[in-house]
């Protein structure tokens, strides 16, 4: 069972005085690699008693992790932060039901949800920690000044990123999930249904579909964006055969240093399936013009 599973599952059971203990860590590993009890009182404004009681139900549950005497703290595991966002989401009354995960990415966890008018969405768990330090170093432009940052600070910006673009790319006209609401590392965004394009047998129209890809690469870069990691494995056929661009947090702008090689790369990446798969032969300068226009 993934993190975000058993969130959905414990998030009706945690009690209020549970989540403020949670909170409360997550304030302290502001400033604490782990967060002294003396730090969590503070916050958590309970009586030492019941802040201790809470804390080793927390434990129990495996929601935190209590470094061993003689220099006691805590921090939160992803279960504790992903029941942080899922409250805050319940409470805004954004979310009213969760459903089954649809997802393990790398990087990422995905599930469904209800909001409270009755649509479907997805709820994506950014989780930076779980590659090695150096490939997420290099692949997220955005950690490179602030040294070593813990893992539930990065999947949030992680997330503030990825949530910020998708809106501009949505607001901009290219197809995407539409963006609804975003807390802490997790995004709450319109659900799709269709097939990564990596898992689709045939396409009706492969040279359309290659031109739709296309239309909405250079839609990204006309309002001043690439995608950076655009391949078969973030493009979704939806049902009704239209294309869908999705998975955004390594995007970056078109002033980029390196901006030039990542929108090659991406319109390479996207050829070059269609030329495995479907003997399509596309010239890349031709394509790349087009982009750029
Ligand atoms: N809005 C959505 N509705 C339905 N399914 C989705 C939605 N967003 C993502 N998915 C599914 O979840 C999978 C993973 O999502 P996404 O590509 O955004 O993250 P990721 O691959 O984990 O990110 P990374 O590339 O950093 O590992 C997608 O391939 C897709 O199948
Ligand atoms: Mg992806």
């Amino acid at each position: 069972m993934s993190s975000a599973e058993k969130a959905a599952e414990l998030l009706m059971k945690l009690e209020p005085e549970e989540y403020r203990v949670l909170q409360a860590i997550e304030l302290g590993m502001a400033n604490y690699s782990f967060v002294p009890m003396a730090e969590l009182l503070k916050f958590a404004k309970m009586p030492e008693r019941e802040v201790d009681f809470r804390l080793k139900k927390l434990n129990k549950m495996d929601l935190i992790y209590r470094r061993p005497d003689p220099y006691p703290g805590y921090i939160l595991n992803y279960t504790g932060y992903d029941l942080l966002a899922l409250n805050a989401l319940a409470k805004a009354d954004i979310l009213k039901s969760l459903g089954r995960p649809i997802g393990v990415g790398k990087e990422s966890d995905i599930l469904d949800a209800i909001t409270d008018e009755g649509e479907r969405v997805a709820l994506k768990f950014h989780r930076l920690g779980r590659t090695s330090f150096r490939e997420t170093r290099r692949k997220r432009g955005y950690i490179e000044r602030r040294g070593r940052a813990s893992w539930h600070y990065q999947s949030r910006l992680a997330a503030e990123k990825e949530f910020s673009i998708q809106n501009r790319v949505h607001h901009g006209g290219v197809s995407t999930p539409r963006p609804i609401h975003q807390n802490r590392h997790v995004i709450v965004m319109e659900y799709i249904d269709g097939y990564n394009l990596n898992d689709v047998a045939r396409l009706d129209d492969p040279r359309g579909f290659l031109d739709d890809i296309l239309e909405n690469v250079r839609g990204t870069f006309k309002i001043g964006l690439i995608h950076a990691d655009m391949s078969e494995y973030n493009i979704v056929v939806q049902k009704d055969g239209t294309v869908l661009l999705i998975d955004w947090p390594q995007a970056v702008n078109v002033e980029h240093p390196n901006a030039g090689n990542l929108l090659e790369r991406d319109v390479q990446n996207v050829l070059r399936f269609f030329q495995r798969k479907f003997r399509i032969d596309r010239s890349l300068d031709e394509s790349l013009d087009y982009v750029k226009n």
